[in-house]
């Protein structure tokens, strides 16, 4: 079967069952600074899931592309990867769990035609402080004893470790406001794997070697974390599924390796080709090569370039972490490879094939630049060293130059050593240690407040933007627009396509209007209107191609017959209810964030 049958297949079955479907959300998040990446369908949903009415309705359906930067270590085995398709289906407080779970019962067992027997499934045990999901159990009981099976064989419980989903993790991780659920996870049996040594894989829950591979989750996001760390049930019950498009394939085909389905071996092969070498015999380095590569492939492909900082600096990992193990199994070449990949999802992601030219020159441009590095740091240690022009004869290193190369040079300890140099580990860990706790320091400091984009200073510096934007197509014209944000409770950020920098006055005269209109304390509300409708009143839409036919537009002040009122512009939301909540607004930073874009920093509320 070939993925985008998978697709299809699936969008149809929820599509019979009432749900609409909703667009690929970009990979980069809007309005999002929690996170770098869209890493579930549930991502853009937040609002929704809040309880925010959504264009489409309560029922929603759609394949995501997800990267999590969170699994680049884990990538080197028979199911691990970074970038990934989610399919998702959404009950925005409509149906619950006596409906979820039978529906994909019947869709892996009659759709998708896989064996009721290697089926397996868990639930949530209970724990900090939340109950045990017997509902879910009992439903899955009841379900599997119809069946014929003996439903304590199929059903086993663990705790929030592995049956509990949110964007943070287990409920002691989650941050005030955050929202989570105990999930219901489904497992594949590959007959074919034995459980490996320490694997404790009797329960599917706890299986690490690849026996039984995890193929779809029914999160229930029923709770929200409060300020005093307790859990409060949503007003409304949510179900969230995902299930990954590369897996469901693995267990369709009974292939216990996705990287050995449709999805993946035009790469492996292009990869074999350009080392010489077998996939046999090089696994976990071709995986790696495979979905790293893949996954720089998706990020080059929006206006991302590999940097020092952010998703930037995840790009530039990923690739190098892939280049490192294309050229330690003899490859030299791999636009072939970036080829193969576009080829690859062609059908489900046309428009990889038409930036096919830049996004290669993004990558190779990165090539180029590491090439550089390495001939950088080898040059360091030639120099140190006061050697020839041999570099292999020297072995060990201080762990004050091992550092350096780690810090300045961006080599991690691993590929100092695989460039051939030893230093001592403890002292390494000891300057690498103080080095992070300066880091965190400034981690902790950036994601403070939870989640941002739902507290009150999020949301006013939100609506703030919604000014911003329109004081500046006022003076510029309409042919400027946003063209990114991310919004926190420290500050506004704003990126929009403007050939220069604003002068001083022009920045002060924007930040004027922005105040002049919190003054006017305008009324804010939103309005669900046909796509038509909303252009026609000039409702600005940034983002159409993601919208169905029912658009939310978000209006800034009053209707008067005849006229627009200040703003109007396609969102989500949230935002306040009138201006002067935000009661200020003030530019801190202008930049330019290169390609004829503009960032603008402000701070609002003060
Ligand atoms: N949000 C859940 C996940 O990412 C289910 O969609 O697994």
């Amino acid at each position: 079967m070939k993925a985008q049958d998978i697709i299809n297949k699936y969008i149809e079955f929820f599509k019979e069952r009432g749900h609409k479907q909703i667009p690929n959300a970009p990979l980069i998040p809007e309005n999002d600074p929690t996170t770098l990446f869209t890493s579930s369908g549930m991502q853009p949903l937040v609002p929704y899931l809040l309880g925010e009415t959504h264009p489409m309705g309560k029922r929603l359906v759609n394949v995501q592309n997800c990267f999590r930067a969170v699994d680049i270590d884990e990538v080197g085995d028979n199911r691990h990867t970074t970038f990934f398709r989610m399919l998702g289906n959404w009950s925005l407080g409509d149906y619950f769990k006596k409906e979820e779970i039978p529906w994909l019962w019947e869709l892996l067992t009659k759709e998708f035609g896989l064996p009721k027997e290697k089926l397996f499934i868990t639930v949530f045990k209970g724990g900090s402080g939340i109950p045990y999901d017997d509902e879910s159990y009992n439903i899955w009981f009841e379900l599997l004893k119809k069946e014929g099976f003996n439903p304590k064989e199929k059903i086993f419980a663990a705790n929030a470790t592995k049956n509990w989903w949110s964007r943070s993790g287990v409920p002691e991780n989650m941050p005030p406001g955050e929202i989570g659920g105990p999930d219901t996870e489904v497992y594949y049996k590959f007959d074919d794997i034995e459980h490996g040594l320490n694997c404790k894989g009797d329960n599917p829950a706890w299986c690490e070697c690849g026996k039984f591979l995890e193929i779809a989750n029914a999160v229930f996001m029923q709770y929200q974390k409060q300020q005093d760390e307790s859990f409060k049930e949503l007003p409304q019950k949510n179900v969230d599924y995902g299930g990954g498009v590369e897996r469901l394939l693995a267990a369709i085909e009974n292939e216990n390796d996705i990287f050995q389905t449709p999805i993946f071996t035009p790469t492996i092969k292009a990869i074999e080709k350009e080392t010489g070498k077998t996939y046999q015999e090089h696994c976990p380095q071709m995986q790696i090569i495979a979905d790293h590569l893949g996954g720089s492939v998706f990020i080059s492909n929006t206006n991302i370039k590999p940097s020092n900082k952010e998703q930037g600096y995840i790009l530039r990992r990923l690739l190098r972490k892939a280049l490192d193990n294309f050229y330690s199994l003899g490859g030299k070449d791999i636009s072939p490879i970036i080829h193969r990949i576009v080829e690859a999802y062609k059908e489900t992601d046309p428009y990889l094939e038409k930036n096919f030219e830049e996004i290669k020159l993004t990558i190779l441009e990165e090539e180029q630049k590491y090439k550089n590095t390495l001939a950088n740091a080898k040059e360091f240690i030639l120099k140190k060293y006061k050697v020839g022009d041999e570099i292999k004869g020297i072995a060990e290193i201080s762990a004050e130059d091992a550092f350096i190369l780690y810090s300045t040079h961006g080599f991690s300890p691993t590929q100092i050593k695989s460039l051939g140099y030893t230093f001592n580990d403890q002292e390494f860990a000891e300057k690498m240690k103080s080095h992070q706790s300066i880091s965190r320091a400034g981690a902790t400091k950036k994601f403070a407040g939870g989640l941002a984009d739902h507290s009150e200073k999020t949301i006013m510096g939100h609506t703030a933007t919604h000014l911003l934007h329109q004081a500046l197509r006022n003076m510029f014209g309409i042919k400027l627009h946003q063209t990114g944000s991310s919004i926190t409770p420290e500050r506004v950020r704003f990126d929009f396509n403007f050939d220069r920098n604003l002068t001083p006055e022009e920045l002060k005269k924007i930040e004027e209007t922005v105040n002049q209109k919190i003054k006017e304390n305008l009324p804010v509300h939103f309005e669900m209107l046909p796509l038509q409708k909303a252009k026609e009143i000039g409702a600005i839409g940034l983002f159409d191609e993601k919208y169905g036919q029912t658009v939310k537009v978000y209006f800034v002040g009053p209707k008067t017959k005849g006229q627009r009122p200040y703003s109007a512009e396609f969102c989500g939301g949230p935002h306040v209810a009138f201006t002067s909540e935000i009661k200020s607004f003030r530019i801190i930073k202008q930049e330019n964030i290169g390609k004829g874009n503009r960032r603008i920093y402000a701070v609002v509320g003060n």
